[in-house]
């Protein structure tokens, strides 16, 4: 039969099967004598320790060490079966998550990241090292962030975006240290499937289009239509950008632009408006 305890050697970190508390194991010591009943019930609601040989160890009951084998952002407990759980999504042990926050199933928050309270973040969305997300601000689903982001209130951020390693969102045009201005923060929107380059900068009260891409190193200070590359400081456009991530050549004789790995076609509808002839811009992609 398993041992329903196990010795945790703060020494060597090492786990091994444990006698009981109550001092029946092989080598277990009673450190104190107690009458079999009250130590059986003790066992069962509390840690003890015992030493194993001269070593001092601590004997975790195995359910406890099932339980403190993860760490959770929330409770893990299963309200219907009163067992541990393992949550749906993942958060690195050196990342916090403050209460509350919704988090969607199989997101992913690496090192040192910090989610602040009331914010929501989607399903499937993976969060670099050294991400801080404010209080507030939604991440849809599949939102790739990398490393070094900070996402600050009054941001929205839809689904499929990438943000690229230490790009910059502000949420304060004229930020003052002796004045606060936090009932003023601006609002920000990346849309469906935006790219936004390495190191790229966004001025707050922008909306990135949907499938739009930011160049490295840009500085946005307007919006930015769908599908559309802007480049340098402040970014302007230089062209557009296929929902695949290709530059799309010059249009043809009927204004048509055709992404060279797809073959999607794209037309301005009217000028600066660029739409997909070959997949509405709000379905995903093909599964391949
Ligand atoms: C904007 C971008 C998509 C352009 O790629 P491209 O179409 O292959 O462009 P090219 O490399 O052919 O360069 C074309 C011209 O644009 C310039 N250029 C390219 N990227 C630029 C940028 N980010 N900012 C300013 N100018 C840029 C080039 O210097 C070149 O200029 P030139 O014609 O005077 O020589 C790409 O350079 C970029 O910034 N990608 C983002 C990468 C990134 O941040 N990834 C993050 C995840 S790691």
């Amino acid at each position: 039969m398993r041992a329903p305890f196990l010795a945790y050697n703060a020494r060597s970190h090492a786990l091994t099967p444990g006698p009981s508390p109550g001092g029946r194991g092989e080598k277990g010591r009673r450190r104190s004598p107690k009458p079999q009943a009250e130590d059986d019930a003790h066992a069962h609601l509390s840690h003890s320790s015992s030493s194993f040989g001269n070593e001092e160890v601590a004997l975790i009951p195995r359910c406890a060490f099932v339980y403190l084998s993860f760490r959770f952002a929330d409770p893990p407990w299963s309200p219907s079966r009163g067992l541990p759980v393992e949550p749906a999504y993942f958060v690195h042990e050196s990342a916090y998550v403050d209460p509350p926050c919704e988090i969607g199933e199989g997101t992913k928050i690496w090192h040192f990241s910090h989610i602040m309270p009331n914010c929501t973040l989607g399903k499937r969305c993976i969060l670099g090292q050294n991400v801080v997300v404010s209080p507030n601000v939604v991440l849809g689903n599949n939102v790739k962030i990398q490393n070094n982001v900070s996402l600050y209130t009054g941001l929205v951020v839809e689904d499929d975006a990438f943000l690229g390693p230490s790009c910059v969102f502000t949420n304060i045009g004229n930020p003052r240290s002796e004045i606060v201005r936090r009932h003023l923060y601006e609002k920000t929107l990346v849309r469906r499937g935006a790219t936004i380059g390495a190191n790229a900068t966004i001025v707050c009260g922008t909306t990135i289009g949907r499938f739009a891409f930011i160049g490295a190193g840009a500085v946005v200070t307007k919006d930015v239509p769908d599908y559309a590359l802007v480049i340098g400081v402040p970014a302007r456009q230089a062209g557009w950008m296929s929902r695949h991530g290709y530059r799309l050549p010059a249009p043809d004789a009927e204004g048509i632009m055709k992404c060279p790995q797809t073959g999607w076609r794209y037309r301005e509808a009217e000028k600066g408006k660029l739409a997909c002839l070959d997949h509405s811009e709000d379905m995903p992609l093909p599964a391949v």
